[in-house]
């Protein structure tokens, strides 16, 4: 029987159909998208602090609505992608605490700090493009909960990056000193936002196994070159230079050839080393543990409204 389960899910995923939370799957396609789902879920919610930072300090009024409704929405991405894990049979609690623990990761990129104002522009157009070109082909990802969150998610981004890249236009626009802001910041993110996509595929061991699954639909150095010829025009369209000085169009490839990023750095990064690992965790541990009396009193209200209905 077992045996006629898996030929079903492969001639699902196969026909680039989904796969739906009563389906049966097999056991290590419900691990890989844990692992992967929870670990974009707890990037959205970590993602809030490095722009969280300047909320209080944001130049008017206008660029404050602007930045207070994109971390609301992060906050919101957060919650579609871990409502879509729970469908997997694990509790949004569970993930939490998996996370604190150290037992599941969040993106690399949101272990660096945001020194200047101009950040929020840069991580709008550099950080939150690298997302979408991540995220846009994981819409048609295998597992239903997960593409449909997708879906909503993508079009939010869209709006992120818009506001990143005008934020930047506006300054280089500006003053010599905004222009030099916005150069010095964007030659902090360039290195990270290529390290979003993981590592090079020749060293991504989840790589083929999920691409075999339909969980990914592209391999990490395919949407990182697409990135890079993507965001190349929008470079010299803003007036600022990418810090790679590898990086030229090939003609022959029709693609551009550019230079790799530190792996080590990476490495290190995403083991705990980063310059704001621990100061990331610190505020997420603190903040849930600041929650405990809002998640108690909304179970109290729960039980006491679910024992009325009986009445
Ligand atoms: N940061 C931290 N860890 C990373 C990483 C990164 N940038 N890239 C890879 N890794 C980890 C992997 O999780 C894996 O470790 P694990 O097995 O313990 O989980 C290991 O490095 C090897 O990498 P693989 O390439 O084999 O792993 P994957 O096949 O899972 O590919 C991925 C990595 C491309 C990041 C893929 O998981 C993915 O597409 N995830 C969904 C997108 C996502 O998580 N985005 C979060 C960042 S942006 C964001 O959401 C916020 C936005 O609002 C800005």
């Amino acid at each position: 029987a077992e045996r006629e389960l898996l030929e079903r899910f492969e001639a699902t995923v196969g026909r680039s159909d989904r796969i739906e939370p009563r389906d049966w799957m097999p056991e290590g396609y419900r691990k890989t998208l844990v692992r992967q789902v929870a670990q974009h879920a707890h990037s959205e919610i970590i993602g809030m602090q490095p722009e969280g930072n300047w909320i209080g300090r944001a130049p008017s009024l206008r660029r404050k609505a602007i930045l207070l409704a994109k971390v609301q929405d992060e906050a919101g991405h957060g919650l579609y992608l871990y409502s879509a894990t729970e469908t997997l049979g694990v509790s949004r609690q569970e993930l939490t605490e998996m996370l604190l623990a150290g037992r599941q990761k969040y993106s690399s990129i949101f272990n660096y700090p945001t020194l200047s104002y101009a950040d929020v522009g840069t991580i709008g157009w550099l950080v939150d493009g690298a997302a979408i070109c991540n995220q846009v082909p994981l819409c048609r990802t295998s597992y239903g909960p997960y593409g449909r969150a997708m879906i909503r998610i993508c079009k939010e981004e869209s709006f992120h990056q818009r506001q990143g890249y005008e934020l930047l236009m506006t300054m280089m626009r500006g003053t010599d000193e905004q222009r030099a802001m916005v150069q010095e910041s964007v030659n902090r993110f360039w290195w990270p936002a290529l390290m979003m996509f993981g590592p090079p595929d020749a060293d991504s061991p989840n790589t083929a196994r999920s691409m075999a699954w339909g969980i990914k639909r592209n391999t990490n150095d395919d949407l990182r070159q697409r990135f890079v010829d993507m965001t190349v025009p929008q470079a010299e369209a803003l007036g600022v230079t990418l810090p790679d000085p590898d990086l030229r169009w090939n003609e022959a490839r029709g693609h551009h050839d550019f230079g790799q990023p530190d792996w080590e750095e990476f490495t290190q990064v995403v083991k705990g080393n980063g310059p704001c690992n621990a100061e990331r965790l610190a505020h997420r541990r603190r903040a849930h543990e600041d929650g405990a009396w809002v998640r108690e009193a909304a179970l109290a209200f729960a039980e006491r409204s679910a024992v009325q209905q009986e009445k």
